[in-house]
């Protein structure tokens, strides 16, 4: 768009802000990397770790054979079948989840065919399909003595006819993301007398679906693409309810008996979706699922469908047709992913990994790119088609990788720091409903050096590793609180903003110094620079103090531009009011991430202490087993009086 043009990641903003499913993003465990890969393993929503935890160690491991009923885990694949019908327009008591979906593609072909009128000797096949789907329609249709006939996508509805018993259509194909006429090959199927047998695959929790009314006989699906579900998460099965007590499973385990504890040695099928079933349920891996559709509680499917082809729409535009895409441009026919043709798709899959950006590709020379609307971003987009650009114009990438050091004094500083243990604090205190949104109290006694930690703004590093430095102050006597705040894509305003949340939520009402490292400085100096009432002091190290160099450079691997969005006036410190308390700024003379030159200009300009420390690199001051770091511990434990060279 023309009035974006001048100023990359404009639009991007523009639109993630005006985004409604964009506080979904927080239901999910992610990091900086632009993951683009959900149409392959979704990424973790974080309602699965502590309902997993309890599984195993409540349900199992003390309630232990009780859970099968006290638990609910016999019902479980009904009941998490019902939890996924809306998603697939579904009525209840239609979906079971159970077994992988290859498995189930075999129940539902054999019980298609088993359910047609004999004389109907073929199968048709998308002749795309992906291919378990095609070996397993091979080995139903031999064991039915059908023969399987694969036909394109766009040709099936006219080729199914008075020899056709069923037909296995993918929804959406894996490697084009083209997205199939449902409704309108289902009706074709039908007037053909046949059974349509869907794989959802791909389409599941990626767009709007209405089995029920458009009448599809049998469908199945994974749950660990879109839905979220984990690694290996079980598929789900789908037999209209009018098929259910035709519906004869070719593999009738004993879960699926009408009285399965009666240990009938004749088989009686189950009444309802209940017949899908095989053997025991996956129940560790089905409890993790039916966490993970906890994201779906108020969202409407049609703004995920629109978010997902607003995105795949950005992605390609900010290309401009860098790669010729073969996913179809009408949105109406595509999924929500992009594929594009890449003669050395393997390679630049790994460099796009290895500079952020997670994709994948499909032999020979497909590259995917999955856009998951409940977590990806426009800036996700955005990042994704500059890191392709760059990668395919041979661009070597930013020095310094993911914003860590590679090499040199900050590799060894840096490990030395993270290899640290963390030190575990004397309370926790929450300051707002996010999940970054912490302080961590160390020593006793209301705090009075208040630590933000660095990490160029990215949800990767966290407080963690200047836990040894809290701790080491509180040792010192000087209690210590130790902030955490949101990271990642739109960091700013919200750092910043939590910064100040987190010290208007901390106790007492001394005066205190505020500290900060690297990003951390930049969100220190923004707070001393809007003069909060309790910061008397601020003290810095290696502080990001000028974000217009900071762009320019590219320091942190384009982090400025990447989580502040660009180099906002409003957040830069060197731009911004002087603050009115003393600032101190410590700065290693060997810092490799981020110049000694920016803390000089920062205090020319506001009047502020430095102390440069020779032969320290970005990472030493904020160990307390260094001679940096006890630098820094004097300085943060004396008044504004240390704080001379
Ligand atoms: C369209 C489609 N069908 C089937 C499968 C295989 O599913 P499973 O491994 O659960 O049997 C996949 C896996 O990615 C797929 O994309």
């Amino acid at each position: 768009m023309a009035a974006d043009a001048g100023e990359p990641g404009a639009e991007a903003r523009r639109l993630d802000a005006a985004d409604p499913l964009r506080a979904k993003r927080a239901a999910f465990v992610l990091d900086d990397t632009v993951y683009l890969d959900g149409n392959s393993l979704g990424a973790l929503p974080r309602t699965v770790p502590d309902r997993l935890a309890e599984v195993v160690s409540r349900e199992w491991g003390q309630l232990r054979i009780r859970s099968w009923t006290e638990s609910g885990w016999w019902t479980a694949p009904e009941r998490v079948g019902d939890r996924i019908a809306p998603l697939l327009g579904a009525a209840p008591g239609q979906v079971v989840v159970g077994d992988s979906t290859s498995v189930n593609v075999f129940k539902a072909m054999v019980a298609a065919v088993r359910i047609a009128p004999s004389g109907r000797d073929e199968i048709l096949v998308d002749a795309t399909t992906f291919p378990t789907d095609g070996y397993i329609a091979d080995s139903a249709a031999r064991l039915t003595g059908r023969t399987l006939r694969p036909v394109p996508a766009e040709r099936i509805a006219e080729e199914a006819g008075p020899r056709t018993a069923a037909v296995l259509v993918n929804h959406v194909d894996y490697r084009t993301g083209e997205l199939r006429d449902l409704p309108g090959i289902t009706a074709a199927v039908h007037a053909a007398g046949a059974q349509a047998v869907w794989d959802l695959c791909h389409s599941a929790g990626a767009l709007p679906l209405a089995l029920d009314a458009d009448g599809v006989d049998f469908a199945v699906g994974c749950t660990y693409k879109y839905l979220n579900g984990g690694p290996g998460a079980p598929a789900f099965l789908y037999v209209r309810s009018g098929h259910q007590e035709a519906f004869d499973s070719p593999l009738p385990g004993w879960n699926s008996h009408a009285e399965p504890f009666a240990m009938s040695p004749r088989y009686r099928p189950a009444d309802g979706a209940p017949r899908g079933r095989v053997g025991t349920p996956e129940i560790l891996s089905l409890l993790a699922l039916e966490a993970a559709l906890e994201v779906w509680d108020g969202v409407d499917m049609a703004e995920v469908r629109a978010k997902s082809l607003a995105l795949t729409a950005f992605f390609e535009r900010r290309l401009a047709g860098l790669l010729p895409s073969i996913t179809p441009a009408d949105p109406a026919r595509r999924g929500s992913q992009v594929a594009l043709r890449c003669p050395d798709a393997r390679r630049v899959t790994a460099e796009l990994t290895r500079r952020g950006v997670v994709a994948d590709f499909r032999e020979p020379d497909v590259l995917r790119f999955g856009f998951t609307p409940l977590y990806t971003s426009f800036a996700d987009a955005d990042r994704a088609a500059r890191v392709l650009t760059e990668v395919l114009a041979g661009t070597p990438a930013p020095p310094s990788g993911a914003g860590a050091p590679d090499t040199g004094r900050d590799a060894d500083e840096a490990a030395a720091l993270l290899s640290r243990p963390p030190a575990p604090p004397a309370r926790t205190l929450r300051y707002g409903p996010h999940p970054a949104q912490l302080v961590d109290l160390y020593g006793d006694g209301d705090p009075r050096v208040v630590i933000v930690h660095g990490g160029w703004w990215r949800e990767s590093y966290d407080r963690a590793h200047l836990s040894p430095l809290a701790a080491a102050l509180a040792g010192h006597g000087v209690p210590a609180a130790l902030i955490e705040y949101r990271r990642g894509a739109g960091s700013w305003p919200h750092a910043a903003e939590d910064v100040r949340a987190a010290l208007d939520a901390l106790p007492g009402s001394a005066p205190l110094t505020l500290a900060g490292h690297s990003a951390g400085g930049q969100l220190a100096l923004w707070a001393a620079a809007r003069d909060h009432r309790r910061v008397a002091r601020t003290v810095v190290v290696s502080p990001v103090a000028d974000l217009v160099a900071a762009d320019r450079l590219g320091l942190g691997a384009g982090a400025v531009r990447d989580h502040l969005g660009g180099p906002h006036p409003q957040a830069d410190p060197l731009r911004l009011p002087t603050p009115p308390g003393p600032v101190t700024v410590l700065h290693g003379a060997e810092d490799g991430q981020v110049p000694l030159a920016h803390s000089l200009a920062y205090a020319t300009r506001h009047g502020a202490t430095v102390i440069p420390l020779p032969g320290t690199g970005h990472y030493a001051p904020m160990d307390p087993g260094t001679a940096a770091g006890a630098r820094l511990i004097a300085v943060l434990a004396g008044g504004p009086a240390q704080a001379g060279t």
